[in-house]
């Protein structure tokens, strides 16, 4: 397992009553509003914890813009990625949202990102920048080759404030050919995804059937 000396990895549940009691996966917190950076702070307990490692499945795969110490391809077990969750701030705007990634419960499934060992203050910029109704959540990051390790993903559940929920894959990718916010293009995101899916040897139907709608404009017309 590549956990280095320094390594130092047990997430403790925050006893304090919020959300916190409820971080790992499986467990319900209360229905996030749209702005989660606070009830964030609170659901892990980070004291004396050198470093966490954390899953991305998303932009967080591609778009690296805090430090890490080391990273490696992983894959999460019983989630799906869905272009289900709103991005009001990023690749959206209030008025018109775009679509970006979450991750969905299903038996059976497994997906597959870049998971990130990061020291605990990489938390205070990657919690604002993951802010629009994503939570973390406690989970097994499994390495392959029998590694595996405990880390955190950010989730958005569907009882979030920014949630936009299943449509069709033709749906979704007109939906994000016409958004686009202070991070970009929603196109931009959805691209960028599917060319770092393909760069980890990662299969996802989901994001490919959208983008390849998206790379012939008449379908998303
Ligand atoms: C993630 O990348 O892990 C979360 C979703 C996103 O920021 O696109």
């Amino acid at each position: 397992m590549a956990t280095g000396p320094n390594f130092i990895f047990e997430l403790r549940m925050n006893r304090e009553p919020t959300a916190a009691r409820h971080d790992a996966i499986g467990e319900r917190p209360a229905p996030a509003g749209r702005d989660t950076t606070a009830v964030n702070r609170g659901r892990q307990d980070f004291t004396n914890v050198e470093s966490v490692w954390l899953f991305g499945y998303g932009s967080l795969i591609y778009k690296v813009d805090f430090p890490f110490l080391e990273r490696r391809r992983a894959t999460i077990h019983g989630w799906s990625r869905r272009l289900w969750q709103g991005s009001h701030d990023h690749r959206g705007t209030p008025e018109q949202p775009g679509r970006v990634a979450t991750l969905v419960p299903e038996q059976g499934a497994a997906c597959t990102g870049m998971a990130y060992r990061v020291a605990p203050p990489a938390f205070e910029h990657i919690d604002r920048r993951e802010k629009n109704g994503y939570l973390r959540f406690a989970t097994t990051l499994d390495f392959g080759a029998g590694n595996a390790s405990e880390g955190l993903v950010y989730i958005a559940l569907e009882d979030n404030g920014a949630w936009l929920g299943c449509a069709t894959e033709a749906q979704i990718a007109r939906h994000i050919a016409a958004a686009a916010g202070p991070s970009g293009t929603n196109s931009d995101y959805l691209l960028r995804l599917a060319a770092a899916l393909r760069e980890l040897g990662a299969d996802d139907p989901h994001v490919f059937a959208v983008e390849a709608r998206l790379r012939r404009p008449l379908d998303v017309g």
